[in-house]
């Protein structure tokens, strides 16, 4: 556990206030000395920040939009924490809000990357300090920092993970000589998410050999992103198109689906029941269900792990995000630049945002313990019943 110093500017008076911010663990054990020492009546002395959500239907939001506001009371501020319900109109509404209200700071998981230019110009006007979070604004010079996990890396792992499940690579990323064909089906995210594009690239970049040499085929051949792609995330989508792609090219003829690279366990669900329901196979990867991927390590899709249905996950521990989005906030409170690790990647078509990345791991059913459970993020209950 590390503790910093900080300052928050608040009413004209600058106050010290103590945050101890924990790397890993979430916020859950930081103490926070001279806020409640101070604040005589309830009202945290560091001004409120707001934080804008995208959507409570997808569980990693929720946890972001918890940990976050732990993070931010704990050090001593009041938090305005909106959910958007997926909808842009909303989300522009909310952060229109929180500006009006007078935030000191504002993070921001946005819908779409594109729409939020006017809120964060006047956001700027009224120098208030703007951090993205996990997914980059695009087209806006109002952006301040952007803190994420490695996206790039995540597509890495997402088609890594496809490789180790058709036998192509061991668990330690090398060739284990397996030549296939085998038969692969592409999705990808949201096209309005800049991350959707990093995942699908990052994947394609291990996949892209393979299809060039023959130890893959994508048999719908629909593999570019404009087409594989997802609006919204939605899990309704994925399955409707691969019922579609099954339907076209699969069932009634010889051909089997081998593994489906899918960016999101929510996702992941919707092609599993296609490919249960449409496509006939069994439920379990052992009986001829074929290798399907994700990423967030919902607890659904960790149960379908261990049950042996859904083939690996990507986890990326929001506690971390939220403690980074925390420290960025508070560097920008205290008249500080954040500490950035990347400065090269995130060009959100204005400027380049000075970034902090963080690391993401592969979840096999052989690691759940380590991973998830060692780690506090679920607890083995949780997992057998599937949800939280
Ligand atoms: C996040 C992913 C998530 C997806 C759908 C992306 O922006 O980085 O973790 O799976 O949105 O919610």
């Amino acid at each position: 556990m590390k503790f910093r110093k900080f300052l928050a500017a608040g009413a004209g008076a600058a106050v010290a206030i103590s945050l101890a911010a924990c790397s890993g663990g979430g916020a859950g054990s930081s103490t926070d000395e001279s806020a409640s020492a101070g604040a005589g009546g309830g009202a945290a002395e560091g001004g409120t920040v707001g934080v804008a959500m995208p959507t409570e239907t997808s569980e990693r939001w929720i946890a972001d939009g918890n940990a976050v506001k732990a993070g931010l009371e704990e050090a001593g501020f009041d938090v305005d924490l909106q959910y958007a319900a997926d909808d842009i109109p909303t989300q522009q509404q909310q952060i229109d809000n929180m500006i009006t209200n007078g935030v000191k700071a504002l993070i921001v998981a946005s819908i779409d990357g594109t729409t939020l230019s006017g809120q964060l110009e006047a956001a700027a006007a009224a120098g208030i300090p703007i951090i993205a979070y996990d997914r980059l604004i695009n087209e806006t010079e109002n952006v301040d920092f952007y803190v994420s996990f490695d996206n790039f890396e995540v597509g890495v792992q997402q088609a890594t993970s496809l490789l180790v499940g058709l036998g192509v690579l061991d668990k330690d990323g090398n060739e284990t000589g397996e030549e296939g064909p085998f038969n692969i089906e592409l999705f990808a995210g949201s096209p309005d998410d800049n991350n959707a594009g990093f995942f699908f690239n990052g994947a394609m970049s291990v996949l892209q050999p393979y299809l060039d040499s023959g130890v893959l085929e994508v048999p719908s051949g629909q593999t570019d992103f404009d087409t594989v792609a997802t609006l919204r995330w939605l899990q309704e989508t994925a399955q409707k198109r691969m019922e579609d792609i099954l339907t076209s090219t699969y069932v009634g003829t010889d051909k089997k689906v081998d593994g489906v690279l899918s960016p999101y366990d929510g996702l992941s669900r919707g092609i599993l029941n296609a490919l249960e329901f449409t496509g006939g196979y069994p439920t379990t990867i052992s009986e001829g269900m074929p290798i399907v991927t994700g990423q967030d390590a919902e607890v659904a899709s960790v149960k379908l792990i261990q049950d042996d249905t859904q083939f690996s996950t990507i986890f990326k521990d929001t506690r971390k995000l939220a403690d980074q989005s925390v420290t960025a906030a508070i560097a920008y409170l205290n008249g500080e630049e954040p500490e950035a690790n990347n400065t090269t990647d995130y060009d959100n078509g204005v400027k380049v945002v000075p970034s902090y990345l963080l690391e993401s791991d592969i979840v096999y059913a052989d690691n759940i313990q380590e991973l998830l459970i060692d780690s506090g993020y679920w607890t083995q209950e949780e997992i057998d019943a599937g949800v939280a």
